[in-house]
């Protein structure tokens, strides 16, 4: 397994490829979980080579969140890429992924303001900013997302389609704890308490999809549902509860195919997110 630090070695190294074979990209921030691995495991069944980036992007971070803290732990992430049988990993600095005197950025309008870019604006310009030059620098042929993030991969599609950008976009399912919270690096954050409080979450989507399931079609009405069952944890505060078609982020006051339900809630201070997707047959934890 190649660990490569420099943007032009990484891209030089993705660039010497046979082009006939397949590369399969998993960007992360490192952390790693479940989660990630399920990514880079679907890759690794069909693409020749699988790249990982590891790097914490500070541009999706605001200027009050947890950038600083944020669990870094590269040496045991490389092993278990290793294991994985990951060919590459990219590992780059802050430094020179924003070199002195970088100004441009990607801003996907109208999406990268919703759900979690308006709780935190700016931080779909960041993604978005950073899986284009990750984009650029490896030219990938796959690239995976997680459905946990589902309005990034909103965003990504989005940009995707507008920049014309040569990548298949592959969304995986949410992976989740047996008790159903998704998995994510800052479940780390929790304290026990917190941890059984954030179990809620996804009941609160899950019970909202039973109501779906007896035939419950109203947002609004689903939304109390869900609402109430948040607040009567006194753990979790909710920060957005939401209905959303799952491509333009646009608010829907009727719940049907593609439509997408959105949470956002805190548990002490470590801010955690979580979501459905609805099809014919019902409302999908992942
Ligand atoms: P990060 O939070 O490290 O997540 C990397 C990828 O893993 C994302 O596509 C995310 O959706 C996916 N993922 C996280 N938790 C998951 C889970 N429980 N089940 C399935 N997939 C999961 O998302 C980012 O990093 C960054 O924004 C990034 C895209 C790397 C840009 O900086």
């Amino acid at each position: 397994m190649e660990i490569i630090r420099d943007p032009y070695q990484f891209q030089a190294h993705c660039a010497a490829l046979d082009g006939s074979l397949a590369l399969g990209f998993v960007p992360t921030m490192g952390a790693l979980h479940a989660g990630h691995i399920s990514l880079v495991r679907a890759s690794r069944r069909v693409d020749e080579v699988t790249a990982v980036s590891i790097f914490v992007n500070p541009t999706q971070f605001g200027p009050n969140e947890d950038f600083d803290r944020y669990p870094r732990q590269l040496e045991t992430d490389c092993g278990v890429l290793e294991k994985e049988g990951v060919q590459v990993v990219f590992a780059p600095s802050a430094e020179d992924m924003y070199a002195k005197g970088d100004t441009t950025r990607v801003e996907v309008e109208g999406l990268g303001e919703r759900l979690c870019g308006a709780s935190r604006p700016g931080h779909f310009r960041g993604v978005a900013t950073i899986v284009f030059k990750l984009f650029q620098l490896g030219a990938p042929t796959r690239a995976y997302f997680g459905q946990k993030d589902a309005a990034q991969v909103a965003v990504i599609r989005r940009m995707i389609q507008d920049l014309f950008l040569p990548v298949e976009l592959v969304v995986c399912p949410i992976v989740r704890e047996r008790d159903g919270l998704a998995l994510s690096s800052r479940n780390a954050y929790l304290s026990p308490e917190e941890r059984y409080s954030a179990r809620v979450i996804s009941r609160s989507l899950r019970i909202m999809g039973e109501h779906f399931d007896d035939g419950e079609r109203s947002a609004a009405a689903l939304l109390l549902k869900g609402t109430e069952i948040i607040e009567s944890e006194p753990g979790l505060k909710l920060d957005y509860l939401t209905v959303v078609d799952g491509d333009t982020l646009q608010p829907l006051s009727t719940v049907g195919p593609g439509s997408l339900i959105a949470i956002a809630a805190f548990a002490g201070a470590t801010r955690l997110i979580d979501n459905a997707r609805v099809d014919h047959d019902g409302v999908y934890l992942l």
